[in-house]
Parts: structure tokens; sequence; C-alpha cells
């Protein structure tokens, strides 16, 4: 089955905390987004148009595994060239993977700006479909009033030499606060949870009831009980949640931004967003309970569903050392080995594409790519040490990886001998390193394409932190042709790339 969508994207107001009316990015005139919603083995074709007038923009399909299709994979810079002003193009691709996920522009740290929806895959073979009863769908974001283009002028300035991130004015539920869920007793429901944000974290939890995780990042897991779940900006949670046959009163959601990773907390700040469980229409809204009464689930715990055991054997093991470091121009950046990622003007896809044999020497993607060149089939880790104070999600496109090790704060560089690593370990695309310490993952080189790997903070994004797998270039070359309007974008971008 084909499922087709026109996606015009438009500038239109919203007001989604009740407190600042701005502009924000919406689909055909609308925000929140429509959700993008297919089932397992259908195709999606997105026609998509950018009317903004003032902005290039793309589409990226966070999660979306893009097999066979790596230049639909929406990452300008990295697999195609911006959609400007006026442009058009058609994302193409075919979907045999399932669960949560979530679709955002990629270029400039625009996403923030509104360009950010669900991106839901039915499975008709969902291993815990006799659980529940009905499904639900939850975003978290956070939210600021002023434009990200505002914002990151000032976030990577010399007046901000210490690259404090600009704090969000409001934490959101499915782009809105004080959301009333009217539940029916009794029944259990899936509710699916992305974070959809553009820095925050938050913790999540639902009061006087206990969530079952079942799905993380389009993964299943065994089931898992959690009273409060932190998810990072970008990851997903598929809960089992059960209501209660008494319907003498109602039940806040809570969703509460981890203000540790804010450089300063404003007073005026409410980093919680409170959305209801509706038993009883008539009844009072509850006042939710703190945070502290609740511990964090530890989703390093999680185990595969399918059983699919830790891959022993490393063929190609990279490590990237993570800093927070000032350049020359006194504005503070983002390093892997000491690089801060500069989107180059020519997509490093097109050059894999255009530059025979040589594309399997990384030195050709450019010095500022962090360009890592993976063989087909090989066993890749990734060992990541975090020398910075704060926490990052690392999000891989492509694929899911293994989350072999994570250790705790302050742990320092990774120590094989000071290393447990999980037999059967959860698999995901978006995982957090912890401040000042390191973790180790794992994947499969089964996917040749371009795949961005990099912090999912939008601050930090753009400001480097990000690497680039060039996965099997050489079958890349054989096997791929670009299509025409992708081309196109090139050429109104005046990006030297006439198509292979
Ligand atoms: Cu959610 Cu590089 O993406």
């Amino acid at each position: 089955v084909t499922v087709t969508y026109n996606f015009n994207a438009t500038w239109v107001t919203a007001n989604p905390d009740g407190a600042f009316p701005r502009p924000v990015i919406g689909i055909n005139n609308q925000w929140p987004l429509p959700v993008v919603r297919a089932n397992k083995g259908d195709t999606i074709v997105v026609h998509f148009t950018n009317l903004l007038g003032n902005q290039s923009s793309s589409l990226h399909w966070h999660g979306i595994y893009q097999n066979g299709t790596t230049h639909m994979d929406g990452a300008v810079g990295v697999s195609q060239c911006e959609v400007g002003p006026g442009r058009s193009l058609t994302y193409n691709f075919t979907v045999n993977q399932v669960g949560t996920y979530w679709y955002h522009s990629h270029i400039n740290a625009q996403y923030p700006d509104g360009i950010r929806g669900p991106l839901i895959i039915e499975d008709p073979d969902n291993p815990y479909a006799d659980e529940f009863d009905e499904e639900l769908l939850l975003t978290l974001s956070d939210w600021y009033h002023d434009q990200m283009p505002n914002l990151m002028a000032s976030f990577v300035s010399v007046t901000n030499p210490t690259g404090a991130e600009p704090v969000p004015d409001a934490a959101l539920m499915n782009d809105t606060q004080n959301l009333q869920i009217k539940i029916q007793p009794g029944k259990t429901y899936m509710i699916r949870i992305a974070n959809i944000a553009a820095f925050a974290g938050q913790y999540f939890w639902i009061e006087g009831h206990t969530m079952r995780i079942i799905e993380v990042d389009g993964i299943y897991t065994k089931a898992a009980e959690a009273s409060m779940i932190y998810i990072t900006a970008a990851q997903r949670y598929s809960v089992l949640v059960t209501m209660k046959n008494d319907t003498s009163k109602n039940y806040a959601i809570v969703g509460s931004m981890d203000e540790d990773l804010f450089d300063t907390v404003p007073p005026t700040l409410n980093p919680n967003v409170t959305s209801f469980l509706i038993y009883d229409q008539s009844k009072d809204l509850p006042t939710a309970a703190l945070l502290d009464e609740f511990d964090p689930f530890d989703d390093f715990t999680l185990e595969a569903y399918d059983d699919e055991k830790l891959f022993e054997n490393v063929d190609h093991s990279i490590e990237l050392t993570l800093k927070m470091d000032n350049l020359g121009n006194g504005a503070n950046y983002a390093f892997f080995n000491d690089i801060s990622f500069v989107t180059p003007k020519v997509p490093i896809l097109f050059s894999a594409l255009s530059t025979g044999n040589a594309a399997n020497n990384a030195t050709v993607y450019g010095a500022n790519s962090n360009a890592f060149v993976l063989q087909r089939g090989e066993v890749v880790e990734i060992v990541l040490n975090n020398n910075d104070p704060g926490k990052h999600p690392f999000h891989l496109h492509g694929h899911n990886f293994q989350l072999a090790w994570r250790a705790d704060d302050e742990a320092g560089d990774y120590d094989p001998n000071n290393a447990t690593f999980h037999s059967v370990p959860m698999r995901r695309d978006t995982v957090m390193v912890r401040p000042d310490a390191n973790m180790v993952l794992r994947f499969r080189a089964d996917n040749p394409g371009v795949w961005f790997f990099h912090c999912h903070i939008e601050w930090h994004l753009a400001t480097g932190l990000a690497v680039v797998m060039v996965e099997a270039p050489l079958d890349l070359q054989k096997s791929l042709k670009v299509p025409e309007d992708f081309i196109q974008a090139c050429r109104d971008s005046n990006t030297p790339f006439e198509g292979n």
C-alpha cells in the first residue's frame, strides 16, 4: 500500500502555552503538524513544498532505516541539498519496521520553530496486541517564544563564551498544556510517547498508574514496569497502562523538563507540563505531585524482546571523545576528537557517489566532516567518551544500535576492565551518555548509506557535535540513482552535483 501526503510548509501563528503568540512552521497552514501513519510494509510518499518564503527546509524521518533509500533521509548537507523557498521534492520510501517515530526538518536548527511531528508505523503482528484495548499518542516537547535564528545568533556568540544554551520558556504535551484525555475505566491503553523537543529531556509519569514499557524507539522490549521514565529529546517509548475501575478521581499526567540541562533556571520557569486522565468530567482536576516522589526507570536494564544477543566480535571500533570548547572567534563549539562538524556544501552522500574508489577514503569528505567509512557487514562499535559535565542524547541515522554499556555519572573515559556489558541489550536509535562518563554502542553495518550520528540537542548539533558514517560507499555507487528532483534541489542551491 502507498500512503501519500502533500505537505506544504507554511508560516502560521500559534500560542501553545497561552503566553505568547508567535509564528511557527506549519504544514498545510496547520499546526500542530499532522501525524504520518502507515502500516509495516507500506510505501510512504510525501510531496514536500517549501512555501516559507524566507528559509530553506527538508524533512527527516527520525528512526526510519531508509534501507536502499539513504537519499530520502532528509539531512541537508549529508544526504540531500536544501529545499529552497518555493521549491519542492518528493520523499518516497518503504517502511519495513514498526513502532513510534517522528519527523522533523534537518537544516540549520529549524525544527524547534515547529516543523516536527509524529510518525507511527502500525504493526499487524504486535506481540503485545492481546494486552491492550486502545491506543493513545502523546508528544512531549519544549517551547521557545523567540525564533531559532535569533536564539542561535545569541547562543553562538562571543557574548556567550561558556555556551549556555537558551532555556525553553515552557514544556508542552501534544503541543499544548492542560490537555484532558477522556479514558474508559478498566481498559488498557498502549500510550506512545515521543519527545520531539529541541533540547530538554523530560521525566514522565502518570499519577496513580504504573507503566509497562513494551517499545523503545521502534524496538519491542520485554515488558518492564516503571513509575517514571526519563525521555530524552528524540526518544520514544510505548507503555501499557491499565485504567482503574474506580471513577471517583481524575489523575495528572506530568512531563517535567530536566533542569540539570539548564545553566541557569529562570525563576519564572515552570518546568512541568500537565495533562489529565479524565475518569469523570464532573470531578476536579488534581494538582500534580512532585518529581522527587518517583525514581526514574533505568533504561539500561531493558532487554530486547527478540533476545538478540550482544555482538561479541567487533570488527571496527570507533572512539569518539566529546569536548566543548571555544574556537578562535571566542564562541563555544562542540567537538568530537577535536573536530567540530561543519555541514559541507556538497552533501556527503553525493561525494560518496561521485568519487569512485576514493569514496572508501574518509579524507575525500573533507576535514570538518568527521567521516568514518564502514565496510559492509562489519560489526561496528562506537566508544563514546563524554569529557563534558552535560548529558547528551545521541542519535544514529539508518540503524538502531545495541546499548552494550553505559557508565554512571563522572565515571570518566571508557575502561573495558570496569565495564559490564549487557548480554541481551536493548536496541534503540537515541540514547543519552551521562555527564563526564562513557558508553559503548554496537551495530552491524548492514545498511549501505550515509548516516549522521549526532547529539539531538539542536544547540549542540548546530555547533558541531556530529560525525558521519559512510557505509559501503562502493555498493551505493552501484545501487543508488539520485532522482531528478533531488538533483534539481542542488542546482537550485548552486551546489555542484549533477547526478550520478
Ligand atoms: Cu531526529 Cu539527525 O535526527
